[in-house]
């Protein structure tokens, strides 16, 4: 049987929220107004899941579809350098890895990139992935964001059904695969002006994420984060199996998620 693992955010405070971090075999929901940081704790998290178990890790590669073209392996590059030097030797689990997890430029050849240009393209990608993933050295996937294709292919009024039906699939095949190949699925999705919000879904400023019940039913922990004071940002457990709802404070720095 797989073992559950968690792969942490960067911030403590924010692991000490969700028990260590985003755990494997489901999909977890970042989301949030514009700037809140979810791409930056994509690329942490993008990081972070190559490093040892013992440092919040999941010692594995990582799978990354962007639909908005804002991937950039500079920063993971950066995000690598913070954790250089702490763990000196580290034995790669799959062939061919360097010795040393830290290397920035080996971070980013852990990274199955993917840019995917429409709804259907995200789909395909997301299919063509489970080969990759047979191979059992990847422990993340991280989908940023979710549904901004679904958005702009489907945008007309009559279309949300089908909007809805296609959505639906892919994130089947999301949890599926989360399941079978023991992955953390991060998705990061945008938010929606809506003053009469239902309170299953209202965030503290009124805003829900998009996608409707059926990405809030596939999604099994909900994180809202927003901005707070100044350099601040806020994070808030919305939705979680084992975790009450809590909040937690971090800010973005050049090495990615921190305290
Ligand atoms: P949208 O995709 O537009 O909805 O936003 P997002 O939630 O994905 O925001 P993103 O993760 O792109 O965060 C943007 C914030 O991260 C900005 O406030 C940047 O200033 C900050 N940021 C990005 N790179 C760096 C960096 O290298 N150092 C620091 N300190 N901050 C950074
Ligand atoms: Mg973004």
């Amino acid at each position: 049987r797989k073992r559950c693992i968690r792969i942490s955010t960067g911030s403590k405070q924010l692991d000490a929220c969700l028990n260590g971090g985003f755990q494997t075999m489901s999909i977890s929901e970042v989301y949030g107004e514009f700037r809140c940081g979810k791409t930056q704790l994509a690329h942490t998290m993008s990081v972070i899941a190559q490093l040892p178990i013992e440092m919040g890790g999941a010692e594995g590669k990582v799978a990354y579809i962007d639909t908005e073209g804002t991937f950039r392996p500079e920063r993971i590059m950066e995000i690598a350098e913070r954790f250089g030097g702490e763990v000196p030797r580290f034995p790669f689990p799959f062939p061919g890895a360097n010795a040393t997890v830290v290397d920035p430029d080996q971070a980013c050849e852990n990274i199955a990139y993917a840019r995917a240009q429409n709804s259907e393209m995200q789909t395909e990608l997301l299919e063509g992935l489970a080969s990759n993933f047979t191979t059992n050295e990847f422990r993340l996937l991280v989908i940023d964001s979710v549904m901004s294709l679904y958005r702009t292919d489907y945008s007309g009024r009559g279309e949300l059904s089908e909007r809805q039906q296609a959505l639906g699939a892919f994130l089947r095949r999301a949890t599926q695969m989360a399941e079978e190949f023991n992955l953390v699925v991060l998705m990061t999705n945008q938010v929606q002006s809506d003053p009469g919000a239902s309170a299953l879904f209202a965030g503290a400023d009124g805003r829900k994420p998009v996608g409707g019940h059926v990405l809030a039913h596939a999604s099994t922990t909900r994180l809202l984060l927003r901005k707070g004071r100044g350099e601040e940002r806020v994070a808030k457990i919305v939705d979680s199996p084992d975790c009450p709802e809590r909040e937690a404070t971090y800010i973005i720095t050049t090495g990615g998620i921190n305290d």
